[in-house]
């Protein structure tokens, strides 16, 4: 009989997946769902991009490349760094994998010992704590508050800090919660790890690109070049291009831990695709004009969203700063009947009775370390959203 291996064992399938298959499932049944769930752009890959891979296809560019990146990637990647980030690295500072997430596992695989601690500020994107586990550490989970704007506070990285703390994951703008950290923030929390040589910083810089009302990126081994040799700055093409299934992340850091990095990757998945990474140099290198564009849309679909549920009865909304989720509580929900007599006693359940009651699909907050919330994924057009608020308002007005 089959079992599943002890290491696989330590953690479980993604639930955002899950749910936006279960969302699926329903439409395949004929259900008018409205998936809220996943986290990709709804806008398609731009066609110059499109046209550098189909070029690459025709150019015979279609065979194996170093396993961690071609030497035009890292150079397009090292010129992103300086022009958008004014921070400096060198090709052999770079590594290519094929997609954030196996950048971030392959950083993970390449330092963790057992018992070595990854500090995760909750809520988390949900792949953090497992990939932690899976790569042989401990998550170790620091919670923030609504209040604080759903940011770390220096007092509560000090306090979860210990001598095994390997890595602090930084996240911003935040999937789930939309919130970014300004310079002045990751001052303080630098300020912080300064005093803890043994922490290392992996900060995921992925929803860059998407912010508003002038909200201005940084990114904390530019804040604090004291940090610089033991940051790792991880960011990707999937969000920023529209590019999800293209598959190609990157990150720059020290050149050892990029080395080890590279060995983990000559031994699992090898290159990510020649043809997508040929895309990524053009993505990177080509006109950036349509990205304001699309930020800007997303920043009047944030505003309606926020509005809109503001608006419902007992939920309660922040206005995030970036990315495409907005991360409501429905604490004032908590312990009301559905017309049906359930009880909701978890964001778990609203995200439940919401689906079978009104064909929304949402993903609890408990999925993301912090209760009682749920994520929206506003990556859709103004009239789905409006649509999806309606039914979210009429929802809650039927909890009683
Ligand atoms: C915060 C964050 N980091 C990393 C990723 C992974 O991106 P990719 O699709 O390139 O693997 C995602 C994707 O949802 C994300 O939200």
């Amino acid at each position: 009989m089959f079992a599943e291996s002890a290491a696989l064992r330590r953690i479980k399938a993604s639930p955002t997946v899950a749910i936006s298959a279960q969302a699926r499932a329903l439409k395949s049944e004929g259900v008018d769902v409205i998936a809220l769930s996943a986290g990709e752009p709804d806008f398609d890959t731009p066609d110059n991009i499109k046209d550098a891979a189909i070029k690459a296809i025709r150019d015979g560019v279609t065979k194996y490349t170093d396993p961690d990146g071609t030497p035009e990637l890292k150079r397009a990647i090292c010129a992103k760094f300086k022009r958008e980030n004014g921070l400096d690295y060198t090709p052999g500072q770079v590594h290519v994998a094929p997609g954030g997430k196996p950048v971030i596992y392959n950083a993970l695989l390449a330092s963790l010992s057992p018992g070595d601690e990854v500090l995760i500020p909750a809520p988390y994107w949900v792949s953090y704590p497992d990939m932690a586990l899976l790569a042989g550490g401990e998550p170790v989970i620091v919670p923030t508050r609504a209040e604080d704007g759903f940011r770390l506070k220096p007092e509560a990285l000090e306090a979860a800090i210990t001598p095994r703390s390997k890595w602090l994951i930084l996240n911003s703008p935040s999937n789930p919660t939309g919130a970014a950290y300004s310079a002045a923030d990751l001052k303080a929390i630098a300020e912080v790890l300064l005093r803890h040589p043994q922490v290392w910083v992996l900060t995921d810089d992925m929803y860059e690109h998407l912010l508003y009302d002038g909200f201005e990126f940084s990114t904390i081994a530019q804040v604090e070049p004291a940090l610089y040799d033991r940051t790792l700055t991880m960011n990707g093409v999937s969000k920023a291009y529209a590019m999800t299934g293209w598959r190609i992340g990157y990150a720059a850091g020290p050149e050892p831990l990029i080395k080890a990095m590279g060995k983990a990757i000559s031994q699992t998945t090898s290159n990510a695709s020649s043809i997508s990474q040929a895309a990524a140099v053009e993505a990177l290198n080509g006109p950036q004009d349509f990205i304001p564009e699309r930020a800007a849309h997303f920043e009047k679909r944030r505003d309606l969203v926020v509005s809109m549920l503001n608006q419902a009865s007992g939920l309660v909304c922040a206005k995030p700063e970036g990315a495409f989720y907005v991360y409501p509580s429905c604490e004032g929900l908590i312990g009301r009947k559905t017309e049906a007599g359930k009880v909701i006693g978890s964001d778990e359940d609203f995200a439940k009775e919401l689906l079978a009651a009104e064909a929304v699909a949402v993903v609890h907050g408990a999925a993301f370390g912090l209760s009682p919330f749920f994520r929206i994924s506003y990556a859709t057009s103004t009239e789905v959203l409006e649509d999806a608020c309606t039914r979210i308002q009429r929802f809650c007005a039927s909890l009683r």
